[in-house]
């Protein structure tokens, strides 16, 4: 791959607590990373992007994509009703081919036009439209994960599987989505009330058989720790279930982690897990707050997450404005749980942060995979031509949130 630079105001972030910005400057990429970022024009072949801004890809750390098409109803209701009245309800369609090209179709897209390129999906338990979801996903120049969802107990019917059929479709699934070359498997027990220990445990031996990252829930809504708590007598808290079964670690993501206590806290940091935060999926259904400043403080790896559908948008930006947003709330009502989030620090967990998940990607630094996002904030310069490129990210992030962005670049390849 060529050499190139796009020219334009750029800024990341390389730690959580301040922006990099060159305004007038080069992006430059060599084989698919970056290289450098310079004020001077280095010579490579240039695309202009009349002073818009150049970001790093934002990584979505937990999504759902059979619930992208009733995305924006039910958002009144709480976790375990919102899932048995609604989204079960909705997934059991997944196994017709016709609707789920119809709805995977409609979720690829708008993630191709948003600032995403990398994601951890889960699709539902029908392992043939889940192989669908993931062309779809590798056709809109995403990168990632997507995993066929396992549930073997307290679900309807029509969504419960048999646990020899759940491990057997799972390898099924493992090998036949080997030919996408950017959208990977990922071992995806729904949560635990969805799945019997046995199917944990062969999920865990299958997972270390083809060494794959694994995705889960924890600690969401109080309704479902109680409800862990009674199947799971044996466990000190939720995510001793998930270390009894091999599933901690640098490559699992526990989504939500909304109520961890200072065992857990422990347990995820000291094993690297992935906290997906998802602010708008938390408030949506009444899960509470993350206290994300003391997950911070403890060391913890931490993403942002739509969760849609949950989560009412596909839009990182906006689950950036409610990252920091809760964190007010907690604080004001919680000063012992720490400091409000920063919008650089806000920023860098959608960027650098999750991001550190899937490899080197979300920042400009040498080595790093050259995933662009190029955003037109002409509006900033006409009223507001005073403000610094970081502080145009943040009138952009805030006043453009689902705006198609202007183009995308994924391991340098444009695609958008
Ligand atoms: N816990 C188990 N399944 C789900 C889901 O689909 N969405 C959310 N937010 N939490 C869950
Ligand atoms: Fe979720």
């Amino acid at each position: 791959m060529a050499a190139f630079s796009i020219h334009g105001d750029i800024v990341w972030t390389e730690t959580k607590d301040s922006f990099r910005s060159i305004e007038n400057g080069y992006l430059n990429i060599k084989d698919g990373k970056i290289e450098s970022v310079s004020s001077e024009n280095p010579g490579y072949e240039t695309i202009e992007t009349d002073g818009a801004l150049v970001i790093p890809g934002l990584s979505d750390l937990h999504l759902h994509a059979p619930q992208y098409a009733f995305m924006g109803l039910y958002m009144d209701e709480e976790l375990l009703d919102w899932l048995n009245n609604h989204t079960f309800p909705e997934e059991g369609k997944y196994g017709n081919m016709e609707y789920a090209e119809k709805a995977y179709s409609a979720f690829a897209d708008a993630l191709r036009t948003s600032p995403t390129t990398r994601v951890s999906v889960f699709g539902t338990i029908h392992t043939d439209t889940v192989l669908l979801l993931m062309k779809k996903l590798e056709n809109a120049g995403l990168s990632g994960f997507a995993g066929k969802v396992n549930m073997d107990r307290n679900s309807p019917d029509y969504l419960t599987e048999d646990t020899s059929v759940s491990v057997k479709e799972t390898e099924r699934f493992i090998n036949e989505c080997n030919s996408f070359a950017e959208i990977k498997p990922i071992i995806t027990p729904r949560f635990v009330p969805s799945c019997s220990d046995g199917l944990m445990e062969a999920l865990s031996s299958i997972r270390k058989k083809y060494n794959l990252p694994v995705q889960s829930h924890l600690d969401e809504n109080l309704s479902e720790i109680d409800w862990v708590k009674e199947l799971c007598p044996w466990s000190r808290n939720y995510a001793d279930v998930y270390r009894h079964f091999g599933m901690l670690g640098e490559e699992s993501i526990m989504a939500h982690s909304v109520w961890l206590d200072s065992a857990e806290i422990d347990l995820l940091a000291s094993t690297g897990t992935y906290i997906a935060h998802s602010p708008s999926s938390n408030m949506n259904l009444s899960s509470g707050i993350a206290p994300i400043r003391r997950y911070l403080e403890a060391g913890c790896n931490i993403g942002l997450a739509t969760d849609v559908a949950g989560g009412s948008t596909i839009s990182m930006f906006r689950i950036i404005e409610d990252a920091v947003g809760v964190s007010k709330l907690r604080w004001r009502f919680d000063e012992k749980s720490g400091s409000p989030l920063k919008f650089s620090e806000a920023f860098y967990l959608a960027s650098k942060g999750g991001g550190s998940f899937f490899g080197k990607t979300g920042s400009f630094e040498k080595g790093y995979d050259a995933d662009v996002v190029v955003l037109d904030d002409t509006e900033s310069t006409v009223l507001r031509p005073e403000l610094s490129a970081e502080k145009r990210l943040e009138y952009y992030a805030y006043r453009h949130a689902d705006k198609p962005v202007k183009a995308k670049f994924l391991k340098g390849k444009r695609v958008l």
